[in-house]
């Protein structure tokens, strides 16, 4: 399949891997660029810039697709050190970065100067056209649905997406709350030129993440995700457990008065506990609805050829299908 979005990636299919923090590791981002799509390094999960480094020469040596790195700009406490990282990934001939959460706006000259096309994930129309406006290559756009920070519109991506090919001129995946082929044809149907998985992309085999997360994966259904840190308007949609009912129940005791260090012991260094350890009730973290269409755990080449195919399917046979019926009977 050929869309913009292949052609500005120079991948064969348009499906990129999103940033996943301590998941999009050098062995799933090698993964998904061999099987055809985009793969794509966390780049703050790695400490430092000089671990980043190291971590995509890795990836070189797992793949000679390629692959890009995920710059999130997220409130923390200490700003981490984002040009030492941009110089890593230049130096390291990456030529795609996925930003996140805040305009990429201050870091586009350093971008653009080493050829390195930007495609920012945005939850609203408006940050798609500021995405646009200040020279990023695509966008990503994020639904209601989707796994990790959503956003404070809640807009799905049924209006979001439609809404985006309205107004955009520069090309976009649909992000949160794509699995599968329908998911692809969709996304397609409604003015996408690809789309972006995050949760789907935990359960495979290739994502270097503990058993237990990808059991759990399985297990849960659509109604097993909640959002949490409204208040404090860096809502995120994370996998329902015992640490995330507590940290409600916080969040309902504290009302608008909600502070991060109320909630401290749920979402401070969680993803290691859960990722490496499999500590499933470590914390709270990031998981899509999209989780409800999880039944297995493929290999990431598994999964991307069956979406093609399926794809493939649904095109030609099931939507021609219903033009071909019509024709008949007309006929
Ligand atoms: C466990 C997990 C961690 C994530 N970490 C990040 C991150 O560090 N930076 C980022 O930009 N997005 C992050 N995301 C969001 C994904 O890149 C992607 O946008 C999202 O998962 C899409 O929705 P889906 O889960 O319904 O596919 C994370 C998502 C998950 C599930």
């Amino acid at each position: 399949m050929k869309t913009a979005i292949t052609e500005l990636f120079n991948i064969q299919h348009p499906i990129i891997q999103g940033g996943m923090h301590f998941v999009g590791f050098a062995e799933l981002a090698a993964a998904v660029s061999n099987a055809g799509g985009l793969g794509i390094i966390t780049g703050l999960t790695q400490r430092t810039p000089e671990l980043l480094a190291k971590e995509i020469a890795k990836c070189h040596d797992m793949t000679d697709k390629p692959f890009g790195v995920n710059l999130t700009f997220l409130p923390s406490f200490t700003a981490p050190p984002y040009p030492e990282y941009i110089a890593a990934i230049r130096e390291g001939g990456i030529k795609a970065v996925e930003t996140a959460g805040r305009s990429p706006e201050q870091y586009m000259p350093a971008l653009k100067a080493a050829g390195i096309k930007v495609i920012h994930k945005c939850t609203s129309v408006r940050h798609s056209l500021k995405a646009e406006q200040i020279g990023c290559d695509a966008v990503s756009v994020d639904g209601f649905e989707c796994g990790g920070h959503p956003g404070e519109d809640d807009m799905p991506n049924m209006i979001l997406l439609p809404r985006a090919a309205e107004e955009l001129k520069i090309p976009f995946v649909a992000s949160g709350g794509m699995a599968d082929a329908r998911s692809l044809v969709a996304a397609l149907a409604m003015g996408a030129q690809g789309m972006n998985m995050g949760t789907r992309f935990i359960a495979t085999k290739e994502a270097p993440v503990h058993d237990n997360v990808k059991q759990a994966l399985v297990a849960a259904s659509e109604l097993d995700t909640r959002l949490i840190m409204r208040a404090i308007r860096n809502t995120e949609r994370v996998l329902k457990n015992p640490a995330v009912d507590r940290l409600i129940e916080i969040e309902r005791e504290k009302g608008a008065r909600l502070k991060i260090e109320d909630i401290h012991d749920q979402v401070a260094g969680v993803y290691p506990k859960v990722m490496i350890d499999g500590d499933m009730n470590a914390g709270a973290w990031s998981c899509g609805m999209v989780v409800g269409l999880i039944h297995d755990i493929p290999t990431v080449k598994e999964l991307i050829d069956r979406i093609m195919s399926e794809a493939e399917q649904l095109i030609r046979g099931r939507l021609t299908g219903f033009l071909d019926a019509d024709t008949r009977k007309v006929a």
